[in-house]
């Protein structure tokens, strides 16, 4: 189903590759975190980051964003190198980021929460509206004029990913949609992310849910200690159980 009812977007001047890491290297003060990661994430799939607890998931997504500036590497957004970018910048030219710990502000009513992420219309993506993110997530909808302090922790993390959306991105970065979400939620969060792809976004997600993982990704990164373990298909990984059982929970 199409929710833009205009499909997915196509491939306007995209190259094959949305985002290219190559070789980046990060750190916190002294802490080397991330080492020569590399990894691409094609345009129009959905790419899941998979690792342990402080594999360096959150790092790489802050590190794509210049939140956390690389040390050495580089990354490219369509082709153009932006790891000289502020932050801003990068989002501007259509990364949306949905940091691990939700910020949407409490105070503010479902419909304030949207207003205060949109942003000007983008030509290569989806143009977002209220209606259409309530199409998307309907439990937001019977909410929209409750406060986000009113809001269980799944409909905080579907607020802060619609007000993401209200900024048009062409690319979307979410840093564990599933996590402390309800199973049923975690359902529900699945299949929004697999028509936001029909709507012609990529996605990189991060994430230690290996069931959620299998729902939705095309692709997965594994990494442990900062440093890329495999790169490849879903079902590549899945016929390796070795690579999930020496690197992924249980
Ligand atoms: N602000 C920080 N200052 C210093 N070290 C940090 C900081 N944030 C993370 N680290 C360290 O960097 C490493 C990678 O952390 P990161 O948060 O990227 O891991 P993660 O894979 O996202 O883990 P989780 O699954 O717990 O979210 C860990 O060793 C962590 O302790
Ligand atoms: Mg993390």
């Amino acid at each position: 189903m199409s929710i833009s009812g205009e499909g997915v977007f196509l491939q306007m001047n995209q190259a094959r590759n949305m985002l290219e890491v190559r070789s980046i290297n990060s750190f916190y003060g002294k802490a080397h975190v991330l080492r020569d990661l590399s990894f691409e994430a094609p345009t129009g799939e959905v790419i899941a980051l998979l690792g342990r607890n402080g594999a360096g998931k959150s790092t790489t997504m802050k590190s794509v964003m210049q939140i956390v500036r690389t040390q050495s590497g580089d990354v490219f957004f369509k082709g153009q190198s932006i790891t000289k970018l502020l932050p801003h910048k990068i989002a501007k030219l259509g990364l949306g980021y949905v940091p691990e710990d939700r910020r949407i502000f409490t105070d503010l009513t479902v419909i304030e929460n949207l207003i205060v992420g949109q942003q000007p219309e983008r030509i290569d993506a989806v143009k977002w509206t209220q209606e259409m993110l309530f199409d998307l997530f309907p439990n937001l909808a019977e909410r929209r004029n409750n406060r986000g302090k009113a809001l269980s922790g799944g409909e905080q993390q579907m607020l802060t990913i619609a007000r993401t959306l209200m900024g048009n991105p062409s690319f979307l970065l979410l840093d564990e949609p599933s996590e402390g979400v309800a199973p049923i939620i975690v359902e529900q969060m699945a299949k929004v992310i697999t028509q936001l792809k029909s709507e012609g976004l990529t996605i990189l997600l991060s994430e230690q849910n290996l069931h959620f993982a299998q729902l939705v990704a095309d692709r997965v990164v594994i990494i442990e200690s900062g440093k890329q373990k495999f790169y490849g298909t879903l079902q590549e990984m899945n016929e390796r159980p070795e690579i999930r059982n020496a690197y992924l929970a249980a």
